[in-house]
């Protein structure tokens, strides 16, 4: 299969020192990548910044933010059978990006924020027979929460963290997640290291791939 995964934060610039940014190490998306790629996919991974290293013969593309994950996304999807989003996309970006950095005098005591695009929303039209896999970090109504967004956002599945976990989620080796389909009950799989769980993934993208597609 020709797979695309999209891994860890995005930076949205205040000015060229400062961003709004989150906790992704883009650990999770590296593993998928990898487990992909020891299978013999072929495997386009845009990440954000992250310091781990690009596993053997996947094609990476760096990017920094959600606007410019999502032209790569876009650039990238119509090769792809498969689009797996691991990463944690910034919501908002300030409104205002200077080119010089802010002084303390003129610093605004307020930033104003726009909101970013939702990149599997924008890309939505385009899923036709593709595979679409998003991922959820939730600290509440975790179920409701990620079936929602599976729902919104037309995906074949969701992968829900439970981040209130010291051993799961943002940063850790090891994660604890819930798989939630559209037409079948979910899969609560037990902690297991990112490595394990992203061969596992693939395992299940596989067969999924092998179920009959609808015509579209
Ligand atoms: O990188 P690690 O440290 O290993 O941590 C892994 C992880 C916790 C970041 C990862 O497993 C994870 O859960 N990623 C999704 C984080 C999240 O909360 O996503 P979300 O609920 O904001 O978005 C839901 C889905 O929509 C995600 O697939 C996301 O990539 C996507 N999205 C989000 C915002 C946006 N503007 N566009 C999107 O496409």
């Amino acid at each position: 299969m020709k797979i695309l995964i999209t891994a860890g934060p995005t930076r949205e610039y205040l000015d060229p020192i400062r961003f709004l940014s989150n906790r992704s190490s883009g650990k999770m998306g590296f593993a998928i990548a990898k487990a992909a790629a020891e299978k013999g996919h072929s495997v386009t991974l845009i990440s954000g910044p992250v310091t781990l290293d690009t596993p053997p013969n996947v094609k990476r593309i760096d990017i920094d933010s959600a606007r410019e994950m999502l032209a790569a996304v876009q650039q990238e999807l119509p090769e792809q059978e498969v689009l797996i989003m691991t990463a944690a996309v910034s919501d908002f970006r300030p409104r205002i990006m200077t080119h010089h950095k802010l002084k303390k005098a003129t610093m605004p005591a307020v930033i104003e924020f726009r909101k970013n695009p939702d990149i599997l929303k924008t890309v939505q039209p385009e899923k036709g027979n593709r595979i679409f896999v998003g991922f959820a970090a939730e600290t509440d109504n975790i179920f409701l929460e990620a079936t929602r967004k599976l729902n919104e956002k037309g995906l074949d599945m969701i992968v829900a963290n439970d981040i209130t976990q010291s051993d799961a989620g943002f940063g850790m080796d090891t994660n604890r997640v819930t798989l939630i389909y559209p037409d079948k009950e979910p899969e609560h799989l037990p902690l297991m290291s990112k490595v394990d769980l992203g061969v596992k993934l693939i395992e299940i993208i596989e067969a999924m791939r092998e179920e009959p597609q609808p015509i579209g």
